[in-house]
Parts: structure tokens; C-alpha cells; sequence
């Protein structure tokens, strides 16, 4: 673009006042949200209001006609995501779009087509690979500093009680599309994925024990990686004290996330080094680290670095298709009570979508 100043709309002003909060007005600079966009005309008014925004609308459609919008952030519920993106991307915007991204590899699959068709890109959000740790992390890996992955324990503890279901689109298939897997533990499953690499095979068991809801609130899953290392994932929405927990065994190195249950990204991880050779290389590595800042800030930032250079997006629609690839696998597998090897192919029973 060739530019240092993008004007954003925001579609959904749940999360999407996150968006502002912590993210947008963070970088004045960089992004002004200049028009606003929710069906909810009280709820809208009070986020234009808190944030002087200098449009609203309650029509989807009066978006894309807003020739001064570079840029639609999408945060409406999941089902809306898939259309919308498509009609953006079909107006010329750049698009930034909440998680899940869509219902499906088929529809990710028309995403990415779609994406390689227009002028511009779509950026999905995953805010929690925006920290220091877990970058620190991401550093001393992929310098092959940390060696053979061996086994990864992650935890998603988190607590949801039925007011949070009290919002018509939670807790449904046919409109959340999915419970603590897709809604919650994505989080630490992307970080996951994104440290110990791609996955081979998936074996995962999913239950309804907390809330009197259709979809998942707990859940377990054994994985293979294509490295052979071994993964255990154990989510829930029914833990009093709520963490998300990261524990990576390396050949030389052990790298532990904190417990914060928002925050699984940021400082301090503990990091074990297995030699004092490795301790001397990780010290190396980390010498000239410069910290990011957090979460929706960190992302945008870096959003902000990829617009103006061109350069790739921090976050991809290929990352997106991982996250939806191990979500289809271990829905499949709870499912079927069989092991799913991955990739998932065009032909396979849930390509088209999980659940129901
Ligand atoms: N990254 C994260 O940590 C995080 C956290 C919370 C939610 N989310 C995601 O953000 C999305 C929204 O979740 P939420 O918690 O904000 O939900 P929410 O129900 O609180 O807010 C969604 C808003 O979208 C509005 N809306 C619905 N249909 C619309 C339409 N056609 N056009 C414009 N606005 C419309 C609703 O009126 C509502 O105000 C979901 O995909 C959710 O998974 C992500």
C-alpha cells in the first residue's frame, strides 16, 4: 500500500471494542477507526460513543460501500464470518477476521482462492502468539536450538457458567459450531501447533459436563506429530481457577508457559536448558530479542509492519487452516472413536464440516 495511516471499520462490537482498546487505539499512528458496524443499535452507540467514532451503521453491506475503508475487522459471530469475508475481499479491503476464521476446510479451502483473486489479504486473528515468551520460544526452536521435540502437555482450564450462554448463538451447533475446541482451547492448540510443528495423527474424546449446552465443554486428545514427538491436549470450561498451561520438552531444553489463563504468550516462560552448552547458545539467541508488545497491540503492530512493507502477514489464512485441520480431525475422531491421520483431503467425510 505505501502507506502509514489505514482507517478501519469494526463489524461486531463485542470483541471488536477489544479491538479498539487494545489494539487500534494503541496505534494512532498507524490505524483510525472510522466507522463502526453492529446490528445491536444500543450496544453500537455505546462503542462509537466511548471511542468518538465517526460513523456507524447497522448494515453489513454499508460497509463495503465506504470508499475511505481500507480495512473491515471482522467480529461478528462465527457463522457471519465466512460471507463477510468473501463480500470484503470482493469490495478490494483488507480484512481482519476473529477466530474461529470460518465452519470448515471446504470454505477455508474458497477463502484462499478467493484471497490469491483479490487486492487484498485477510489476516485471522491469533493475539496469544503476540508475547514474549512464547516468542522467546519460537526463537530458540527455530534456530534448532532446542532440538528434537519429545512431548508437549497443554492445558486449557478455563471457566464459563450459564450466563455466558445466555447470548441466543452459544452453546448450539448450528450457531457456535463448536465448544471449548473450537471456541476456547484454539488458543493454546495454535501455539501448540505453531511451536512443536505439523501434526500426523489425532485421537481425541469430547463431553458435555458442565453446562446444559449441545456442544463440548470438555475434552481430551492424543497427538502424533510429523516430527514423531507426542502431544497430550486436555481442555475444559469447568476449572475454578482458570490457566492455560504449555509445557515443551525438548531434547535440550524445556520451555514452560506462566498459568495466566489470557495470556499464555507473555513473559516469563520458564526455560530449563538440558547443558550448559545449550544454555550458553539460548543466552546468544536471546541477546538481541526485542520485546513485542501483547496480544491485539502485538498483532496489529505487526499487521501495521506487513501493510506497509508488503511483506507476509504475521498471521495467514494458511495458519487458520492448520487450527480448523486439527479442529475437523479431533472432532472426526471423537466422532467416529477412530484415529484421524491428517492432511485432510477434499474427500474426506468431514472436509464439508464437523459436529451435528
Ligand atoms: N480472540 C479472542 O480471544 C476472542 C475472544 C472473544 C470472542 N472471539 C471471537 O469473536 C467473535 C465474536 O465474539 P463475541 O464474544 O464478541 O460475540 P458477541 O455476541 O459478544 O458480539 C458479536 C456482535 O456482533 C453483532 N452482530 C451479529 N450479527 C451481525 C451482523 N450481521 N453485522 C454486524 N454485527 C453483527 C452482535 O450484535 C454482537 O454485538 C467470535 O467469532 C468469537 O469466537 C475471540
Amino acid at each position: 500500500m505505501g502507506r502509514e495511516l489505514f482507517r478501519v471499520a469494526v463489524v461486531g462490537c463485542g470483541v471488536g471494542r477489544n479491538h479498539i482498546a487494545q489494539g487500534y487505539r494503541r496505534h494512532p499512528e498507524g490505524f483510525r477507526v472510522q466507522a463502526l458496524c453492529d446490528i445491536d443499535a444500543a450496544r453500537l452507540a455505546a462503542v462509537v460513543d466511548e471511542f468518538a467514532v465517526p460513523r456507524r451503521t447497522t448494515v453489513f453491506d454499508d460497509v463495503l460501500r465506504m470508499d475511505d475503508i481500507d480495512i473491515v475487522d471482522i467480529c461478528t459471530p462465527a457463522r457471519l464470518h465466512f460471507g463477510q469475508i468473501l463480500g470484503a475481499l470482493s469490495a478490494g479491503k483488507e480484512v481482519v477476521c476473529e477466530k474461529p476464521l470460518v465452519g470448515s476446510l471446504a470454505e477455508i479451502d474458497r477463502l484462499i482462492a478467493a484471497e490469491k483473486a483479490a487486492a487484498g489479504r485477510v489476516m485471522p486473528i491469533f493475539q496469544y502468539r503476540f508475547g514474549n515468551g512464547v516468542q522467546k520460544a519460537k526463537r530458540i526452536i527455530e534456530l534448532g536450538i532446542a532440538g528434537k521435540p519429545y512431548l508437549a502437555t497443554v492445558e486449557t482450564a478455563w471457566k464459563r457458567t450459564p450466563e455466558y450462554y445466555e447470548a441466543p448463538w452459544r452453546g448450539r451447533w448450528e450457531t457456535e459450531r463448536g465448544g471449548v475446541l473450537l471456541m476456547h482451547a484454539i488458543h493454546t492448540h495454535d501455539l501448540t501447533t505453531w511451536l512443536m510443528g505439523p501434526v500426523a495423527s489425532v485421537f481425541g474424546h469430547t463431553a458435555t459436563r458442565v453446562n446444559p449446552i449441545e456442544v463440548e465443554d470438555c475434552a481430551v486428545a492424543s497427538l502424533v506429530m510429523r516430527s514423531g514427538a507426542l502431544v497430550s491436549l486436555a481442555s475444559t470450561l469447568g476449572s475454578q481457577r482458570e490457566i492455560s498451561r504449555l509445557r515443551l520438552c525438548f531434547e535440550h531444553v524445556t520451555l514452560e508457559s506462566t498459568h495466566a489463563p489470557y495470556s499464555p504468550g507473555d513473559d516469563p516462560w520458564e526455560i530449563v536448558p538440558a547443558s550448559p552448552e545449550a544454555e550458553l547458545q539460548i543466552a546468544e539467541a536471546l541477546a538481541d530479542y526485542r520485546p513485542v508488545p501483547s496480544r491485539y497491540e502485538g498483532q496489529l503492530a505487526a499487521y501495521h509492519a506487513a501493510l506497509t512493507t508488503g511483506g507476509p502477514l504475521p498471521v495467514t489464512l494458511a495458519d487458520a487452516r492448520s487450527s480448523l485441520e486439527l479442529i475437523t480431525a479431533l472432532y472426526h475422531s471423537a466422532a467416529t472413536g477412530t484415529a484421524v491421520p491428517l492432511p485432510i483431503a477434499a474427500d474426506h467425510p468431514s472436509y464439508n464440516g464437523w459436529g451435528d
